[in-house]
């Protein structure tokens, strides 16, 4: 094959060489009939390519195909690398190539239906344009989401998908490095795994089936197997109902199951420990694509703790109460209160990530160990960015007879479930684990106002499509 040059990598060391490089188009310029100006897109890298008629190295035909381009074609250009005395405008690359053959490989239709440019404005230069009277149209989240291939072209979207690719990874890193086993747990199973209505049922050949809802019942089952740790990356579905910012369908979970020693604090230790350096390294090793997503989207860094604050649910409540806001000391807080609480402990301890723990039985799932010292709490835990909800974690119950009573006491059937309590009937070690929802993550840490720009194809309760 011949030899191809990444446009990113196209610089001064290749002075007078020749490149032969592969973009898509970005912009096309006609300067006269014997001089055309394009500018070729390649990872986000940019570079202008020259045609010009004088040294015959290119005919007045190709100057004005060339030009014509549609936006978003893809073309293959050869050329002789040259570095202008002035900077260049518009581009990522100080060099240029003097072109001398260019053929479409695949041409984008001449109206595309989203303009990229206006995609990757920030609402700011949106205002500014407006106002200065620039014709604009302002690129609506439907819009974004039908013709998704497009909008993901923008350099914020880039940076985020690869931002989502580097947190899975460091999760899966650092769980390897501390004697974490990955394992794959089915998503078509006989019963619901988290309760409530939010579950799609489906037909498996006859019987009634559900879409996993969380790997809970078999990470569990997979630690009573004798992995001693595990965790899993992979889909979870959820039939919700409300249309949310933070709720999908489908997203991906990143869980977590360990076996405990003494106590549940050993699993918050695995979150702390696992955040602390995600965010290390997203802040150390991805300025790039933080940069993109803070051009069109602006947030402040997060601010996080060397050591994780925890806080139980009553210290919660407490400072809630403090504030004005009443909780019920038994119940769940809601969104309203989550955020108020996060609000809070930015000022108290200057933090935008903590754990709140020992959570009401009442509000967790039937699964979750109650508090050795007070049956009304668990050894529960949620996790919280910029006071929204990413984890939720627990001991479990490996007791078969009491997870019996517990499943029943919380409505499930427990027939549907029964392998599951079976496996606990043959020997079964303390153990806990955490959920995280990875497009929660991303969305979070980035302070973006909605989970759609953290899926790549979301699907929520409105869009099964593209
Ligand atoms: O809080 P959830 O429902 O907990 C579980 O699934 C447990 N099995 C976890 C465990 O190990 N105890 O879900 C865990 C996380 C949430 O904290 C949230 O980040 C995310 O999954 N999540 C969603 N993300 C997007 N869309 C939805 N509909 C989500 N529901 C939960």
């Amino acid at each position: 094959g011949r030899k191809w040059t990444e446009i990113g990598l196209v610089n001064e060391d290749l002075k007078d060489k020749e490149v032969l490089i592969r973009g898509r188009v970005q912009t096309t310029r006609p300067v006269g009939k014997n001089i055309g100006f394009l500018v070729l897109r390649e990872k986000g890298f940019t570079i202008q390519c020259v045609l010009t008629v004088a040294d015959n190295l290119v005919s007045r035909q190709m100057v004005k195909f060339a030009t014509s381009l549609s936006r978003e074609s893809h073309v293959d250009i050869e050329g002789i690398v040259s570095v202008p005395q002035d900077p260049i405008k518009g581009a990522s690359q100080q060099v240029e190539v003097q072109v001398r053959k260019i053929y479409c490989i695949s041409k984008a239709v001449p109206n595309l239906p989203i303009n990229i440019d206006d995609a990757a404005r920030s609402e700011a230069e949106i205002e500014k344009a407006l106002q200065a009277g620039e014709q604009l149209v302002r690129v609506n989240q439907d819009t974004r989401l039908n013709y998704r291939v497009l909008d993901i072209r923008t350099p914020a979207n880039q940076g985020i998908f690869r931002i989502q690719c580097q947190v899975e990874n460091i999760f899966r890193q650092f769980l390897l490095a501390e004697g974490f086993v990955g394992i794959h747990t089915p998503k078509l199973i006989a019963g619901s795994s988290e309760g409530g209505a939010a579950v799609f049922r489906l037909d498996y050949k006859g019987q009634p089936a559900c879409l996993a809802q969380s790997p809970q019942l078999h990470k569990q089952m997979a630690i009573c197997g004798d992995f001693g740790r595990v965790f899993e990356i992979g889909p979870v579905f959820r039939a919700e109902d409300s249309f949310t910012h933070r709720h999908l369908c489908e997203f991906t979970g990143l869980d977590v199951e360990m076996e405990i020693k003494e106590h549940y604090f050993e699993v918050m230790d695995i979150v702390d420990r696992l955040f602390v350096a995600m965010f290390d390294s997203l802040n150390e090793n991805c300025k790039k694509e933080l940069d993109a997503i803070r051009k069109q989207y602006p947030f402040e860094p997060l601010k996080y703790l060397r050591k994780t604050l925890r806080l139980t649910f009553q210290e919660g409540i407490q400072m809630l109460k403090e504030a004005g806001v009443e909780v019920d000391p038994l119940g769940d807080l809601n969104t309203e209160a989550e955020r108020k609480l996060g609000q809070l402990v930015l000022e108290k301890y200057g933090t935008e990530f903590y754990i709140l723990h020992r959570y009401p039985l009442a509000v967790r799932p039937f699964y979750t160990m109650p508090c050795y010292d007070d049956p009304a709490y668990s050894n529960s835990f949620d996790v919280f960015i910029r006071g929204e909800e990413i984890i939720s974690g627990a001991q479990r119950v490996h007791i078969p007879e009491f997870l019996t009573t517990r499943a029943e006491a919380c409505g499930i059937e427990v027939k549907t479930i029964s392998t599951y309590i079976d496996s606990f009937r043959y020997g079964a070690p303390p153990h806990g684990g955490f959920g995280v929802g990875l497009e929660r993550v991303v969305m979070l840490f980035c302070a973006l106002n909605n989970i759609r720009k953290t899926s790549l194809f979301p699907r929520d309760p409105l869009r099964i499509a593209p």
